[in-house]
């Protein structure tokens, strides 16, 4: 069935306190609820009290001691006729060995973990699974000692103590009401690593980081990370942490990346393991932003959160722009204020890689959708990170401060309650009266309605005798699925204007008085046009500075405008920009017409970029980083994933051959003369010579590939070690198969640099069906560990677009099985599969036409779930 936005209705019953019990066995756990239920004032008297229930045995319901007649419903069940307030209890049972979609309470190994958020918890126990009921939450835990020393849940530990059959008994309260997507337990045999901290309100708090024994060698920089986050949430937002004890536990078998649980965050374990030896500077930066991002969710997520899962974006929206904030603010600490923009930078290269393409294709969706049938399906790049871009025009529509003071009013208002979007909207415009925000807010609520990128035109004219720019800016949306016409938008455009010579012009724009070097224009109509004052010289305007809103800017400017902007701009975002759409427009005609031209003067701006002692390495690597294939692919009306591959390779191997001499003299001035620290600084000096080493190898040459070769045997970090491997298996170097050896023996014990190590495979240039195959006969692959599924089937399907699109079809063929195992397995990591097929209407023939039967008949394919059915449905509508 599909559920809509506007069907919602407010909760019939309050539960105002739980008591959960578990006697914890792996084949048959018995689940006891205890719950204090009371009508909620305005509710009819003859309200049902509605409760969810999946894949779990309802062995008693007593209503204030009493059996009770319930309904049986379409996933659940139905108490009529109730008194005002009253006390039910619930006894289930559910069998977590058997539960392979790790949604509900499961097993990874030996331990049990759970995984409620979207709608796990109904298949734990009955109950009213939705984030507007929010309760008061007590749980016992009960499991044999021997095999789970380690009983956690939410909030406080009450009491803990050994029963007289073996097993312990752990307490748990949780003081803060929450809703049942966040109710979370372990029991497991685990070790921690505990820091005691002292907020600046004065308080004591205990953090762990619980990982399995072995592990807690690589919990340091998680820990790190947790601190800083607790720090900065205090430092930038007056926000902090509300419990006694804090919790991260580490978990293998994980359909996402982590989970805000109050007080017990699980993450999977790609997102807190880490040692030089293991993982790699970007495993690094993304535990930081995940640990983050799971920590700032205690504010925005638990302590406000959402009315109904279309709002999911009031949390996930506004944590992704916290995390990302939280990043760049710490990049900031070691390595100034270019830091900041090389992580702006690198979110935006994730935007338009993930999102952009979901905007234009079948899934398209509003940042709040408006229906859905499995909600699991829009944890998206739309809610997430789209979601954030929203957040980030408010800020820059208001300001730091004022945004700030938003963030003040909207926990003023609504701590402690489940909301929506537009309540966040509303305080943010009400925080700052006359604010551009607060003027254009019914039309800024546009941006969580309305799915598409907007497509921005660009047009200057200089006055030379008024010494006047007008800019005529104008926009329009195509339309997405179900929704025909769109409206205007408010679109921030920061911008400034660059002289001929590269010199920034200062300028007056419109109503402002003084002349300054740079103006936030709000763009609300189709067309507009500002005009700049006191301008002195035929101007390059620089547009959308740090990319101030998510849209696709036509900026009409010529390679010769664009040269300058990468040379001069001071605004770093727009020269990355610059040098972007000088490789898009030397890619796409070779794309089209066969015949790629590298000229000199592109040539000499990237080999001034990688010569200008001023820059930043990080910087200097994203410069030189040619836009993606799926990103050039999305330029396209029509996509040839294997001439796209061919096309880019092509230009790659050009940049190696013509700026050789460079490569070379980056690898020798940019060695380590210190040890391994994965900061900043550190990180993009290494990812620069990496980079070169990287089409040093593509050369082709011998001698290169051969200090490949030994740094995969002796490099000190898995960043240099990893990167030098990828070299020899992207120049698909002859050393490739003997360095894949070495690397397998040595880390056979560390199952997540095995995902590196098969994903590697998976997304190599060239790779056959059969090689994906035998991936999958190793020993250690398996289906049911979404890791390992995702580094071979996922990697291949979405991330080798080169090879996985034939003209035989044998890629569909292959990803059609794939997607039908893991349906039957676990419908959430398989649903996430069947979306490589998004875009297949715009595949060139053949692909479409080999693509269409194969996906029909796996649509057909009747056990499916409705998770895939949904996504599938959708593609093929
Ligand atoms: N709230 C989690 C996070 O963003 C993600 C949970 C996703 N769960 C799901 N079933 N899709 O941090
Ligand atoms: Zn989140």
């Amino acid at each position: 069935p599909v559920i809509s936005r506007l069907q919602y209705e407010a909760p019939a019953y309050a539960i105002d306190q739980v008591t959960l019990e578990f006697d914890l066995d792996p084949e048959r756990t018995r689940v006891k609820s205890r719950m204090q239920v009371r009508r909620m004032p305005g509710a009819a008297p003859t309200a049902p009290l509605l409760l969810d229930g999946e894949d779990i045995t309802l062995q008693s319901l007593l209503l204030d001691g009493k059996p009770y007649v319930y309904a049986q419903t379409d996933g659940g069940i139905r108490l009529d006729k109730l008194p005002e307030t009253f006390a039910l209890e619930i006894v289930t049972a559910c069998s977590p060995r058997g539960n392979t979609r790790l949604s509900g309470l499961y097993m990874s190994g030996d331990a049990f973990f759970t995984q409620c958020e979207a709608e796990g918890f109904r298949r734990i126990t009955y109950w009213p699974d939705r984030p507007d009921v929010m309760s008061r939450f007590t749980v016992v835990l009960r499991a044999d000692k021997s095999i789970y020393p380690v009983l956690l849940s939410n909030g406080n530990l009450r009491s803990q103590r050994p029963l007289d059959d073996g097993r312990l008994e752990a307490v748990w309260e949780d003081p803060f009401p929450k809703p049942s997507y966040l109710f979370a337990l372990v029991a497991a045999r685990l070790v921690c690593r505990e820091q005691r901290i002292r907020s600046r309100a004065g308080r004591e708090h205990l953090l762990q980081v619980y990982v399995r024994e072995g592990d807690l060698d690589k919990t340091d920089h998680a820990m790190q990370s947790l601190m800083a986050s607790v720090a900065w949430d205090e430092q930038r937002f007056g926000l902090s942490l509300d419990l006694d004890r804090f919790m991260i536990v580490a978990v293998s078998d994980f359909n996402m990346g982590a989970m805000e649980n109050k007080g017990l965050n699980i993450f999977n374990t790609k997102y807190v393991l880490a040692n030089p030896a293991t993982a790699t500077d970007a495993d690094y930066q993304h535990i930081e932003s995940v640990v983050g991002h799971e920590y700032f969710h205690n504010w925005t997520g638990n302590r406000i959160t959402c009315r109904d899962w279309f709002q999911l974006s009031l949390k996930e929206g506004l944590t992704v722009f916290r995390d990302q904030e939280f990043s760049q603010d710490l990049a900031a600490q070691s390595g100034g204020e270019s830091a900041r923009a090389v992580k702006r930078i690198e979110d935006v290269r994730t935007l338009r890689a993930v999102q952009f393409p979901e905007d234009a294709g079948p899934m398209a969706h509003p940042v709040r959708p408006d229906s859905y049938v499995a909600i699991d399906n829009f944890y998206t790049p739309t809610v997430y990170e789209k979601g954030a871009e929203v957040v980030r025009m408010m800020q820059t529509l208001v300001g730091r401060a004022g945004f700030a003071k938003g963030m003040q009013l909207y926990f003023s208002r609504h701590d402690g309650q489940a909301v929506t979007c537009d309540d966040f909207l509303a305080a943010m415009a009400d925080a700052n009266p006359g604010s551009a925000l607060d003027t254009h807010r019914q039309q800024f609520g546009l941006w969580y309605a309305q799915a598409g990128t907007p497509r921005l035109r660009a047009q200057g004219r200089f006055d030379a005798a008024s010494r006047t720019y007008t800019l005529t800016l104008t926009q329009a949306c195509q339309p997405t699925p179900g929704q025909g016409e769109k409206q205007a938008q408010v679109v921030p455009v920061r911008m400034g204007l660059v002289g001929r010579d590269g010199a920034a012009l200062a300028f007056r724009a419109g109503d402002r008085t003084g002349r300054g070097p740079e103006a936030l224009l709000v763009l609300t109509q189709p067309e507009q046009s500002f005009v700049l004052h006191e301008v002195d010289a035929d101007p390059i305007p620089s547009l959308l500075r740090g990319f101030s809103a998510p849209v696709i800017l036509d900026d009409g400017l010529g390679d010769a405008d664009r040269l300058i902007l990468l040379a001069h701009d001071t605004d770093p975002f727009n020269r990355w920009e610059a040098a972007q759409r000088l490789a898009l427009s030397r890619l796409l005609p070779a794309v089209c017409e066969g015949d790629l031209k590298v000229d000199a003067a592109y040539l000499d701006a990237l080999r001034a970029v990688l010569r200008d002692p001023a820059l930043d390495p990080a910087f200097k690597e994203l410069v030189l980083t040619l836009p993606s294939e799926g990103y050039i692919a999305e330029q396209l009306g029509e996509i040839d994933p294997p001439r796209i591959h061919q096309t880019h390779q092509a230009m790659r191997l050009a940049l190696a051959q013509q700026l050789q001499a460079d490569w070379e003299q980056l690898w020798h001035t940019l060695a380590p003369n210190r040890g391994y620290s994965p900061d900043f600084a550190d990180a993009g000096r290494r990812g620069l010579r990496n980079l070169a080493l990287t089409h040093l190898c593509l050369l082709g040459d011998a001698q290169w590939q051969g200090r490949a070769y030994q740094r995969v045997k002796d490099a000190d970090n898995m960043t240099d070690r990893f990167d030098a491997l990828a070299a020899l298996v992207g120049s698909r170097a002859q050393l490739a198969e003997a360095a894949l050896q070495r690397f397998a023996a040595q880390f056979a014990h560390e199952p997540l640099v095995m995902d590196k190590w098969f994903a590697l495979q998976a997304g190599a240039p060239g790779a056959e069906i059969e090689a994906i195959r035998a991936l999958m006969r190793h020993a250690d692959f398996s289906l049911r560990n979404p890791n390992r599924a995702r580094s071979v089937i996922s990697t291949f399907c979405q991330g080798n677009p080169g090879a996985f699109h034939r003209a035989d079809g044998a890629g569909y063929a292959f990803w059609a099985e794939q997607v039908r195992a893991l349906d039957a397995i676990n419908p959430q990591v398989a649903a996430r599969l069947a979306r490589a097929m998004d875009r297949w209407r715009k595949l060139a023939p053949p692909y479409a036409q080999s693509a269409e039967p194969v996906m029909r008949e796996l649509a057909a394919h009747p056990g499916l779930s409705a998770d895939t059915r949904e996504i599938l449905g959708k593609a093929l509508a």
